[in-house]
């Protein structure tokens, strides 16, 4: 009798053990860390570079270049995270895994995938940027049913028949979807409308004349920002924004984001998010700081902006909290 007990005192012991050290391990993070290793529910960095987020309902989905090392190097794969607080993002797979889509050169890349969910189609459209040597310049479509894929590789072309290398997304208040594209040739950088069903780019919106890539573009009170940064490939610059009332233009000129000095912090920009809160409407920038050798390795800043009336600033990375139902930001002491 008496072992009995002592056995069954020991297997709550130990169910009490593994559950307090599961609960540790899968503990929700309250606060967003810019710059910092960024776990996922499982652990894991998440592996989403050069990435865009596509809100569905309450549901985030960031979308990125997966750079895993554990990652086959003779294909290219693009992960997929979603959330709900922005905070917790769960691994759901790589969404997009390809080998070389045809002829192309061993060291073709597959960079900053951007999904638009089409509700017409009902359809997730996935833009990503195709390149090797980055002299090919064009865009690549993948579809697929599901916000967590799997999607399929549908062709790879010249938007409008233009050079295309870093791209962006932007959907408008009335539900137009636009390709950000960068057009070296043309000396700057495209707004270009997607066609109704998002399987082409379809009409040439703006060319703003400024070198700029990593596009960003949100709609904040009346206005239009455009965030990019200069072309220095993998090492960081001091990114710069425009507004206009309109895509069209006209846009004023381009003017920096954070102090020149600091190069953004090391980081490059990839995509502006808005929060409509209770109380407030968050504008957050994503952007990559690289690491050229250690891709896998790479780190994101997340960071809420000061912005409106023309303005836009980038406070110095920090950790803070985001509060989902009110829209506000806090900087937490570190
Ligand atoms: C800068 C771009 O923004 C990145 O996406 C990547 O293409 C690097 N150049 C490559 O040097």
């Amino acid at each position: 009798m008496k072992n009995i007990l002592l056995k069954r005192g020991r297997l709550l012991l130990t169910l009490f053990l593994v559950t307090q050290f599961t609960d540790t391990f899968a503990q929700k993070q309250t606060v967003i860390r810019p710059g910092e290793i960024w776990p996922d529910t499982d652990g894991n960095h998440i592996q989403a570079h050069g990435g865009g987020i596509t809100q569905i309902g309450d549901t985030y989905y960031w979308y990125g270049e997966a750079r895993a090392q554990s990652q086959d190097p003779d294909r290219r794969y693009v992960g997929c995270y979603s959330s709900k607080d922005l905070t917790n993002w769960k691994f759901r797979g790589n969404v997009l895994e390809m080998a070389n889509p045809d002829t192309l050169a061993a060291n073709w890349v597959l960079e900053r995938p951007k999904v638009f969910y089409n509700k017409k189609t009902k359809k997730y459209v996935m833009y990503v940027h195709i390149d090797v040597n980055y002299k090919l310049a064009q865009v690549g479509i993948a579809v697929s049913n599901k916000p967590t894929g799997p999607f399929e590789y549908v062709r790879r072309f010249h938007p409008l028949g233009f050079e295309s290398r870093d791209i962006g997304q932007f959907i408008d208040e009335d539900g137009s979807a636009y390709l950000i594209f960068e057009d070296r040739p043309s000396g700057g950088f495209r707004i270009a409308k997607l066609s109704d069903d998002y399987m082409d780019v379809e009409k040439n919106i703006c060319l703003l004349k400024e070198r700029i890539e990593g596009g960003a573009i949100i709609y904040y009170e009346g206005l239009y920002y455009c965030v990019g940064s200069g072309l220095t490939g993998w090492k960081p610059n001091p990114n710069k924004y425009a507004t206009a009332t309109s895509l069209e233009g006209p846009w004023t000129e381009f003017k920096d984001i954070a102090p020149p000095e600091v190069n953004t912090y090391g980081a490059q920009s990839s995509m502006l998010i808005k929060v409509v809160g209770s109380k407030k409407t968050t504008v957050l920038l994503l952007a990559d700081i690289w690491k050229p050798e250690t891709q896998w390795d790479s780190r994101y800043v997340l960071m809420p902006l000061e912005i409106g009336n023309g303005k836009l600033w980038l406070p110095t990375p920090q950790p803070y909290t985001i509060n989902m139902k009110t829209g506000e930001t806090t900087f937490v002491e570190q």
